[in-house]
């Protein structure tokens, strides 16, 4: 077997599974999970009629590189979002049947273990359990970068020292941040990219909850949009995931794109064209349709807008949650320690949450995910309500 399988952590879910084994709830309240980031608005109608009226394209092979429709489709989609000056949806983008697939793939192929020093990998801390799982298997080993409530939940690149930067051969971003919310902003990019300039290393910026944000005015920036900004249009390094699964509200289409340096696409599909990992022409054609279109990501981010809005000011002391910048996610900072406040809220309450030291690693001195739990809003908006007033009330009783 593969050896590195074994250094596999765990998902979380697992561990949830395993924190909460033993223990009844309260079987007179209604259960409440908000520990999956798993979005449960409708899908809408059209992108159902879309995927069910292509079913035609299901006679032959789809190539791996996806149908000029669709990368059309969605380089219109990223000038349209982030303003570029140009984007070649022959050369630049790529669809992917999900961004998760992607972003381990991605690692297989950019990790090169022949370069001298043992690979590193730098990733967020709390970060996507993927970006860990990447890295080990492609050989490299993960480096952690913390990012806590006194920097707004930007990671500490200053603290990276000089030797590990000379390692890295890989960088993952993801803004807006899955748990904290936080989202990168221009300056946090230049500094990464004169890193990427000055080390050599690829960054993959993990976008996927781009289209949740709260003021239609000012829209997360994207890795793509900082990289046009500073005059970096040909994305030297730099690519992005993004992904249907949350905009759209279809997470089992599994569709999302990666988009940027030419050269890096390149390798990539070469690496997915053994992979296997073509989209099938139904999903194509209900994917093209769902980036053509913003109505329905408008009206998702309203629901999730109104959620937000419902139970920010139910959120008292000894919490603290403050509205995330972008995503679905509270980041709560938890009275007693995560793994307790959400066992302890699961059998008092019956209200299911993710403590946040499952979403992040011990690193430099301490597990930056610890006293914090990951609540995600994806529940109707009375669940919401009622989930965020027993936890207030459960907290006001410790
Ligand atoms: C940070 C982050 N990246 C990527 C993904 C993968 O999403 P998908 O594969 O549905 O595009 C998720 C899903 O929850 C996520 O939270």
């Amino acid at each position: 077997m593969n050896p590195n399988l074994a250094k596999l952590q765990p998902y979380p879910f697992e561990k949830l599974r395993t924190l909460y084994a033993g223990f009844e709830p309260d079987a007179a309240l209604s259960p409440i999970n908000l520990s999956i980031g798993e979005p449960k608005h409708p899908t809408p109608e059209f992108i159902k009629r879309a995927l069910t009226g292509s079913l035609g394209g299901l006679a032959s092979y789809p190539p791996t590189i996806g149908s000029i429709e669709l990368r059309e489709a969605i380089a219109a989609w990223l000038v349209r979002r982030y303003g570029l000056s140009k984007i070649d949806a022959a050369t630049q983008v790529l669809p992917v049947n999900g961004s998760r697939e992607a972003l381990f793939a991605f690692a297989q192929t950019v990790i090169d273990l022949d370069r001298g020093e043992p690979p590193l990998v730098v990733c967020p801390n709390p970060f996507y359990q993927i970006y860990e799982g990447a890295a080990l298997l492609a050989g490299a080993a993960p480096y952690f970068v913390n990012t806590s409530a006194e920097r707004g939940f930007a990671a500490d690149y200053e603290a990276v020292p000089e030797a590990i930067w000379r390692r890295t051969q890989l960088l993952y971003a993801c803004s807006p941040s899955n748990p904290t919310g936080h989202v990168m902003p221009l300056d946090e990019w230049r500094r990464l990219f004169e890193l990427s300039d000055r080390h050599g290393f690829v960054i993959a910026s993990d976008e996927c909850y781009s289209e949740i944000y709260f003021d239609e005015e000012h829209p997360p920036m994207g890795a793509l949009q900082a990289a046009n900004r500073l005059g970096r249009s040909n994305f030297a390094r730099l690519v992005v995931f993004s992904s249907l699964s949350k905009r759209s509200n279809v997470p089992g289409m599994r569709s999302g794109f990666v988009a940027g340096d030419a050269a890096l696409l390149k390798s990539f599909l070469l690496y997915r064209t053994y992979h296997g990992g073509a989209m099938g022409p139904a999903v194509q054609a209900a994917s093209a349709a769902a980036w053509k279109d913003e109505i329905h990501v408008r009206e998702n981010r309203r629901l999730y807008a109104e959620k937000f809005a419902a139970t920010l000011g139910l959120i008292k002391a000894p919490l603290v949650a403050g509205m995330p910048q972008g995503g679905f996610y509270y980041w709560m900072k938890t009275p007693i320690a995560d793994t307790g406040f959400a066992r302890e809220l699961y059998r008092c309450r019956n209200v299911l949450v993710l403590p946040g030291s499952f979403l992040a690693r011990d690193a430099h001195g301490g597990n930056p995910g610890a006293n914090y739990v990951r609540i995600a809003l994806v529940a109707p908006l009375a669940e919401c309500i009622e989930a965020i007033g027993r936890i207030a009330d459960f907290s006001n009783r410790l």
